[in-house]
């Protein structure tokens, strides 16, 4: 096997056997809701394991997520925070909305504060700060969010967005305008003044980007 030969979906399909969730309602969750064509796509499995890691390592109080869609990633995140941990969720959708809140009751998870919206308005008028957000909305707001978003992290705080990798794909022609504000984004990302931040091949590609202080690295 040559490297080349290497694909995003291989890759996956090894590390999935490995990568666990924490609870096994979440796996089924995201499996039986794979087929479906009726909802939004939702995050990768490998994806859903990074993010658990991340918030097992992190232990954040305070999670913002753009993007609730019927609420899997939102669960994946609270069923792993520590105690007294909390995510707010946006989403715009009523439909979406209306099953997302039935997952978390039927999961009984409690920590989850969802509003409804559109993140482009809300996030600028959100209050305090937060340890984690996680940007998974409309790829157009990707841009228009970044910096309000990096004003909410707290600093050492750590934004991910999903989906990142868009531009580097073979995607239908469709998806051409994404793919380029994806690119901005990402280049955004890379040269604002208050972030460190690296694209990871997890998934569809996630954006990592820690809130620094520049002027005081030493590197
Ligand atoms: C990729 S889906 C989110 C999936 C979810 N994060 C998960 O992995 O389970 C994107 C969601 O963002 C919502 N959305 C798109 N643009 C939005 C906006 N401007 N404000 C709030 N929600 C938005 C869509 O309705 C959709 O449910």
């Amino acid at each position: 096997m040559t490297i080349s030969s290497i694909t995003l979906e291989s890759l996956n399909r090894y590390t999935n056997r490995f990568n666990q969730l924490s609870d096994l309602w979440l796996e089924d969750l995201i499996n039986q809701n794979a087929e479906r064509d009726d909802i939004v796509p939702f995050i990768q499995k490998d994806t859903a394991y990074f993010l658990q890691f991340i918030v097992k390592i992190m232990q954040p109080k305070r999670v913002l997520e753009l993007g609730t869609g019927i609420g899997i990633s939102t669960l994946v995140i609270a069923s792993v925070l520590p105690v007294g941990g909390q995510i707010t969720t946006i989403e715009r959708e009523e439909r979406f909305i209306k099953e997302a809140k039935e997952n978390f009751q039927k999961f009984k998870v409690e920590n989850i504060d969802l509003i409804q919206g559109d993140a482009a308005q809300i996030v600028p008028d959100l209050e305090g700060s937060y340890d984690l957000i996680f940007q998974d909305s409309g790829k157009q707001t990707y841009p228009q969010t970044l910096e309000p978003l990096v004003q909410l992290l707290q600093p050492g705080g750590l934004l991910l967005a999903d989906d990142t990798l868009f531009p580097a794909m073979d995607l239908p022609d469709r998806n051409h305008t994404t793919q380029l504000v994806i690119d901005e984004f990402n280049k955004a990302v890379k040269n604002h003044c208050s972030l460190e931040s690296c694209i990871l091949p997890i998934g569809h590609g996630v954006t990592a980007a820690i809130k620094v202080d520049k002027e005081n690295l030493t590197y």
